[in-house]
């Protein structure tokens, strides 16, 4: 089985491990499609603190992880689904429903946040320091 899940995973978190750690479990192999900084600053308004090269690089580190591509637009994820021959798609309880459309080329399976951490709050919590 290959599972696909996408996001920023910027300032990595235990949220972010516990997700991959859970898609992981699902099968044999899972890609991560991290988003490219300016789709990042698209979805979020804002860039992420790391860059997408030492994101991508910090994600292939992580053990649960196979494989890691740039996302470089949301009109191209079923195209990285198909290409990645992926079987299922996770992601987390905030996308709820948001990509029910695969269901026609994968399973789709939406996780519920580790709660309390974002890295968002982590970032407001540094700077409120
Ligand atoms: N995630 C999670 N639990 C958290 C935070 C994130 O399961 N507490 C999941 C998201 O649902 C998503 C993946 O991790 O599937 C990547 O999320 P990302 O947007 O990169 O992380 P956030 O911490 O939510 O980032 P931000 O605060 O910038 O929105």
């Amino acid at each position: 089985m290959i599972i696909i899940t996408f996001g920023t995973f910027d300032l990595i978190h235990i949220g972010h491990i516990n997700i991959l750690e859970k898609a992981k479990k699902l099968g044999d192999k899972l890609i991560v499609g991290i988003s490219s900084d300016n789709f990042s600053y698209k979805k979020k308004n804002k860039y992420p603190i790391y860059n997408e090269k030492n994101r991508k690089k910090i994600l292939e580190n992580i053990k649960f992880v196979d494989e890691v591509f740039i996302e470089e637009s949301f009109e191209q994820k079923r195209d990285y689904i198909l290409q990645y021959n992926a079987n299922i798609l996770v992601m987390g309880s905030d996308w709820e429903n948001k990509f029910d459309e695969f269901n026609d080329i994968c399973k789709v399976i939406y996780f519920d946040r580790t709660p309390s951490i974002s890295t968002t709050d982590i970032i407001e919590i540094i700077k409120n320091q």
